[in-house]
């Protein structure tokens, strides 16, 4: 297996956080390199009920650019984004996000602060996951919500996440470390632990979403300056959570 992300401007350790300074023009990007985050965000954004309160805090732990921003659009909440990439921050407040530098293991924010918390696509990337899930849920107001996504810990995750996807146009090259894949089970317990009740499910892109999806994006690559057109593909539900899974979870009031 690769243990490298090459980009244009130079060769990186797996799921070293400068990839995402080397990757900052791809945020935006609809079928940029982060294309499949766009659509997470989209299904993250749908766990997420409308503010119950005026003033009602999302933080969004590990936000990159800000890609959960549009689909949070009129559901009232103040935004609320920490990350370590402040290249990936400044695109994030640039789309309405109010941005903290810091890292998602030792969060400079108070408890009880968030109304919901998100961590999506996040937890897979930090060594030590467990202290990230208890700043989730010291952060939490008793009541509050949290959200995620992330990969298992499982050789089917490896094959598909890393093998497989990490070919495809829809997962940047070495972006993870399979050594950090999150086990599903570990998680729930950790949760619990902090007082949050996290129910799983297993999700995926809809199969002919993608396939059209990369049709168009290779069509587009073999002349670039095509605009795409077509819907994006949508995350679906599925069975199995051996590869993607979703958590929604309530804290303890
Ligand atoms: C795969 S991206 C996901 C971004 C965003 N949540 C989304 O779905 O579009 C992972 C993000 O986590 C950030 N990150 C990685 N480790 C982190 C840490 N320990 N603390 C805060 N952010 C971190 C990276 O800088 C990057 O922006």
């Amino acid at each position: 297996m690769r243990d490298v992300a090459s980009t244009a401007q130079r060769v990186l350790p797996r799921n070293d956080p400068r990839q995402y300074d080397d990757l900052a023009g791809e945020w935006w990007r609809p079928d940029g390199a982060f294309a499949m985050l766009h659509w997470l965000a989209e299904a993250r954004a749908a766990l997420v009920p409308p503010a119950r309160s005026p003033g009602a805090v999302l933080v969004d732990l590990g936000c990159g650019a800000g890609l959960l921003a549009p689909h949070l659009a009129g559901k009232g909440y103040r935004h609320v984004g920490v990350d370590l990439t402040r290249s990936a921050l400044v695109q994030a407040a640039g789309h309405g996000v109010r941005v903290v530098q810091g890292d998602a293991t030792a969060v400079p924010l108070p408890d009880g602060c968030a109304d919901v918390v998100s961590a999506g696509e996040l937890l897979e990337h930090v060594p030590d996951w467990p202290r990230a899930v208890a700043e989730a849920c010291r952060l939490l107001r008793p009541g509050g919500l949290l959200v995620l996504d992330t990969l298992n810990d499982t050789a089917l995750a490896r094959l598909v996440a890393v093998r497989i996807a990490e070919r495809l146009p829809t997962v940047p090259r070495g972006i993870h470390d399979p050594r950090l894949f999150v086990d599903a089970r570990a998680l729930v317990a950790e949760c619990a632990r902090h007082g949050v009740e996290l129910r799983l499910r297993g999700i995926r892109p809809q199969v002919g979403g993608l396939l059209a999806w990369l049709v168009r994006r290779a069509r587009g690559a073999r002349t670039p300056g095509t605009p795409s057109t077509g819907r994006a593909p949508r995350i679906v539900p599925t069975r199995s959570t051996a590869v993607l899974y979703q958590g929604r979870g309530v804290r303890r009031g």
